[in-house]
This record gives structure tokens, C-alpha cells and sequence, in this order.
């Protein structure tokens, strides 16, 4: 057992993580960065359609912010808007010039396509796999920097942090398992930023990485820190039938339709302007609606690609054609592809100013797993890319120069102790005829059923239930693989624990919110209520259990108004 310290502590090696370890590294920080796979092995990989900036000439920040709020069904925080968009040029050259190749129009400029929710074309990509292209190009720059002899990083890649350390008052840093050994060790820090993205397998399926369990939420809400806007969870639209792999958006920003099984172009019922590049709330309705009415297939829709050029396919959205030709035996160069709306986003998690900072001293967020609130009720497309390396930016520079005066806290005693049994505990249960992957596997389906894009009060409350016994199950559920090394057994035991937190928090921010916004469509409460409910729900976890409290949203320039598209 050993006990590391750095100035900067960052957990997640994503987008957002590696935004962050960067700008504290320049800021002269000694910064070690956790993951618990490799960081290119990072969920920021999966991203496809692109990442956007208001950079044209015809373009402005303020239609950028003004699309994202509209989008975000007027519960995003203006000022936080205002931040991510003013900032998104800069730092989008910067990516240009750190070596994401991006794509260029035919006279050489770079170029953008369209994506849903947009007024402009301003989404910058690179093919269909831009945030792997990124994230490969933001891993160059760290070893980079290691090289060019700047302050040393130490990259703690295969460990998994199991919990934050709190004096009760501040975070301290956090204890970690070493997955190839299987020790348990602390790591202490002036700072602590939490960049570890979603909780998309809260769901089954999900366009999510198997990785992607809310770890940092759980971590952080156990140690006070309040999470924010939880019932607003995204379904995407176009996930492959069955599997729930992304299809990207940006195959329709290219042209592509919306097909019912009576081959019509569905969306022209439900938004006539924006058809298939209305925000995604909206289309992922629209698609389930015709499914539940009886015009979809086998529980899809189809998304029709034959009319684009296969030059463009080729060019552009190469890997979806891989993944359809792969996973579901379509080439979509030749025939519609059957999608269907699945879970994809976290547009909650941990609340946080602008500079990454929570309410606890010496604990920040970036990325999917925080709420700067810039998301809302729903997150336009490629807006996601955009938040981690923006709010990853200024969360590395909050943490560096709020903690430059102070020195790196002690160890309370016992943590690491506490945390061994505590692990030990798992190990130690009788064999019972469970599962932790049954458990895991039977939340995903009940919250899919339960709390998806149509909600009401028999179904949450039935999903309330059910997480209850759930996290009966995961009380005495043992973990069966009693090694130390890679011992995925134990991961998942953990990850299961982070998962049914946030599902928890989900589902009393589901109850709560008696409107519908956003990703939230309650078809007992159909309508939106600014009246009441232009405000967020922040769930506190105290001893005593969870605290519900109200924030109002912040407008600055845009009043809300029917959204219509
Ligand atoms: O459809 C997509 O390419 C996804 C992009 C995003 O979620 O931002």
C-alpha cells in the first residue's frame, strides 16, 4: 500500500480529463491521472458526428448559445451557455493545431455539416469517429508535454478509484485498486478534478461504453457533493437495433430520412421545418410514437441512407457503414438500416460553477459526469465534444490556482484500511444463487422499460420498487472471483453500486419534475410548466437519506418560448 500526491488530481482519462491534466500541467502543476482503462480506450472515443463552434462568418456565438438553450428546452443555465459557446472558436483552433485533422471544404477551409437542433452548419468533424480523432491527437500532446521535460504527469492507467477521500469537509484525493494487482493505495491532492463521463449503462442497451457506470457521480454524491437535473437523460435517436451502438447523427445531418414501415418520412408530422435534424428529444418521440402506434418494425424505425452518393458514405460516415454491415448484416450503401432510440447522454450530474468547482473545497468536475448546466433538458449534438474540452480547460486551471498557496493534505487515518475491508466485505459474502451481472442486467432492462423517453407515475414508482430490491440484491450478493489480479469480478461489483446510485437519482428526479422538458416527457404531466418549474433539482446524499432542494434556471438574453421546429 503506498500513498502518491500531486498537486492536481485527475479521474478519467476521456476528453475531458485529458483537457484538464493539460491546462493544470501548464499551469504548472504536478498532476497524476487516473483511468481505469488505457486512455485512448476512453468512452470520448466513441463520439462520431463532430464537435461545434459558431466560426463562419455568417455564424455568431449567440446563435450557437441560442440554439443550444432552445434545445436544452430553456432549463440550461444561460451564463454557463454564454461560456461554452463564446470559448468554442478558440479552443477549436486550438485542437486544429494541437493535430486533429479535420475536415476541409473543397476550397481547403475547414468544413462543417449540419447536426440536429441547429440553425447553422457549424459542426467541425473528422469522418464519423471525430472524439477518437481527438482524443488520440490530445494523448500526443500529453506525452508530449511529459517529454519536453515540464513538470512530470504520472498516468495511472488500469486503476480504479473505489472512493473519494473527505475529511468531512474537503476532498482530499482518493483511494485506488491497482486492477493488475489488486491493492489497494491513496492518492492526495490539493485538487481533485472528476472527468470519469456518464452512467449510460444505467440503461440496456445504450450507445454507451461497457465503462461508462457513473463512478464519479456516486463517488462524489457520497461525499456531498449534490447532483443536478438527473431525470434528464438522453435517448439518441439512431441506435442499432438491438446492440444500441450509435448510428451518428451525423449520417442525417448528410441527408439522410426517417422511415416508418409504411416508408414515409415520419418527421414531417412532427417537425416540418427541421424533419430528421429536430433536436433529439423530439425525434427520439416521434420515432417511439411511431413505433407504439404500430408503424415500425420489429420495434425499429428505419433510417435511409440509399440516395447519398456511396462517395460521401465512403468519405464521411465510413464506420456506421462498417457497423452496419457488421452488427446488424446492412450495408447502407443498399438498404435502410433498422434504428431506434437509446440511451446515450447524461445531461445531469454533479453540480458545478464554470470553472469545474462543486460545492465541496478541493473537488471539481468536466465533461458528461458534471452539470455546469449547459445541456439543460437536452443536449444539442456535438455539444458534448465541445463541454469536455471547454469546461476540462477550466476546471485544470481552477484547481491548479485555487490550490497553489496550500500544501497536499495529510491521510486521515485508517482510510486505506477502511476501504480494504470494506472490498474485503464482497469477497467475504456467502455464495448466494445471484448474480452482480444478473442484477446489472435487470436494471438496465427495468429502467429502459420504466424510464425512458415516455414517462408516468405507475412506471416510476414501479421503478422506484424495483431499485429498492435491487440494491437488496446487491447487499448480499458476493463477489465470486476471489483473486487479486484483473480481477473484473470485483470491478463490476463496484460499478454495480455506482450504477444503482445513479439510477436512484434518476428515477426521484423522474418523480419529481411534474412537467414535461426536454428528455423529461411525463404523459401524465404532457405539458412544460415554466410557472413552476423552470428551476433544477439537486439531490444532497446525507446520512439521514436523500435531500431534494430547487435552483432557479439562469436566463440572461433568451426568455423561454415555445419551442417549435
Ligand atoms: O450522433 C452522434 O454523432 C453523436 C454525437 C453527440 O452525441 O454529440
Amino acid at each position: 500500500m503506498a500513498v502518491f500526491q500531486h498537486d492536481v488530481l485527475v479521474i478519467g482519462a476521456g476528453l475531458a480529463g485529458m483537457r484538464a491534466a493539460l491546462a493544470a500541467q501548464g499551469e504548472g502543476a504536478n498532476v497524476g491521472m487516473i483511468s481505469k482503462v488505457h486512455p485512448v480506450r476512453s468512452h470520448s472515443n466513441a463520439a462520431q458526428g463532430g464537435i461545434n463552434a459558431a466560426l463562419d462568418a455568417g455564424d455568431s456565438w449567440e446563435e450557437h448559445a441560442f440554439d443550444t438553450i432552445k434545445g436544452s428546452d430553456y432549463l440550461a443555465d444561460q451564463d454557463s451557455v454564454e461560456v461554452l459557446c463564446q470559448e468554442a472558436g478558440s479552443e477549436l483552433i486550438a485542437l486544429e493545431n494541437m493535430g486533429v485533422i479535420f475536415n476541409r471544404d473543397e476550397a481547403g477551409r475547414l468544413g462543417t455539416r449540419m447536426f440536429g437542433g441547429a440553425s447553422k452548419a457549424r459542426t467541425y468533424f473528422v469522418g464519423d469517429i471525430t472524439g477518437q480523432a481527438i482524443l488520440h491527437v490530445m494523448y500526443e500532446q500529453l506525452m508530449k508535454a511529459e517529454g519536453a521535460g515540464q513538470t512530470p504527469m504520472r498516468i495511472y492507467e488500469e486503476w480504479l478509484v473505489t472512493s473519494l477521500i473527505s475529511d468531512g469537509d474537503r476532498c482530499l484525493g482518493a483511494t485506488l485498486l491497482d486492477i493488475l494487482t489488486g491493492e489497494i493505495h491513496a492518492v492526495l491532492a490539493k485538487g481533485t478534478i472528476i472527468a470519469t463521463g456518464g452512467f449510460g449503462r444505467v440503461y440496456e442497451p445504450s450507445t454507451n461504453a461497457l465503462i461508462c457506470t457513473g463512478d464519479g457521480m456516486s463517488q462524489a454524491w457520497r461525499i456531498g457533493a449534490p447532483l443536478m437535473d438527473m431525470e434528464m437523460v438522453q435517448h439518441h435517436p439512431t441506435t442499432l437495433k438491438g446492440s444500441g451502438v450509435l448510428i451518428t447523427e451525423g449520417a442525417r445531418g448528410e441527408g439522410a430520412y426517417l422511415l416508418n414501415s409504411e416508408g414515409d418520412r415520419f418527421m414531417e408530422k412532427y417537425a416540418p421545418n427541421a424533419m430528421e435534424l429536430a433536436s433529439r428529444d423530439v425525434v427520439s418521440r416521434a420515432e417511439q410514437t411511431e413505433i407504439n402506434e404500430g408503424r415500425g418494425i420489429d420495434g425499429c424505425v428505419l433510417l435511409d441512407m440509399r440516395h447519398l452518393p456511396e462517395k460521401l458514405i465512403q468519405e464521411r460516415l465510413w464506420q456506421i457503414r462498417e457497423l452496419g454491415i457488421d452488427l446488424a448484416g446492412v450495408d447502407v450503401v443498399k438498404e435502410p438500416i433498422p434504428i431506434q432510440p437509446g440511451c446515450h447522454y447524461a445531461m445531469g450530474g454533479i453540480k458545478t460553477d464554470v470553472h469545474g468547482a462543486t460545492v465541496v473545497p478541493g473537488l471539481y468536475a468536466a465533461g458528461e459526469v458534471a452539470c455546469v448546466s449547459v445541456h439543460g433538458g437536452n443536449r444539442l449534438g456535438a455539444n458534448s465534444l465541445l463541454d469536455t474540452v471547454i469546461f476540462g480547460r477550466r476546471s485544470g486551471i481552477a484547481a491548479t490556482t485555487t490550490g497553489r498557496d496550500m500544501d497536499v493534505p495529510p491521510l486521515p487515518d485508517g482510510v486505506i484500511e477502511n476501504e480494504k475491508q470494506r472490498l474485503q466485505e464482497l469477497f467475504d459474502r456467502p455464495q448466494n444463487s445471484d448474480r452482480i451481472a444478473q442484477i446489472r442486467w435487470d436494471l438496465g432492462v427495468s429502467m429502459d422499460k420504466n424510464v425512458a423517453v415516455f414517462r408516468d407515475a405507475d412506471g416510476l414508482q414501479e421503478q422506484q420498487e424495483e431499485i429498492k430490491k435491487l440494491k437488496e440484491r446487491y447487499a448480499s450478493v458476493p463477489v465470486e472471483d476471489k483473486g487479486k489480479v484483473f480481477n473484473t469480478d470485483l470491478i463490476f461489483a463496484l460499478e454495480l453500486g455506482y450504477l444503482l446510485d445513479c439510477a436512484e437519482a434518476i428515477v426521484i428526479g423522474a418523480i419529481g419534475r411534474t412537467e414535461s422538458r426536454g428528455a423529461q416527457f411525463r404523459l401524465d404531466y404532457p405539458e412544460r410548466n415554466d410557472e413552476e418549474w423552470l428551476k433544477h433539482i439537486l439531490l444532497t446524499y446525507t446520512p439521514e437519506g436523500i435531500r431534494t432542494d430547487y435552483t432557479p434556471v439562469t436566463i440572461t438574453q433568451w426568455a423561454p418560448k415555445e419551442r417549435t421546429y
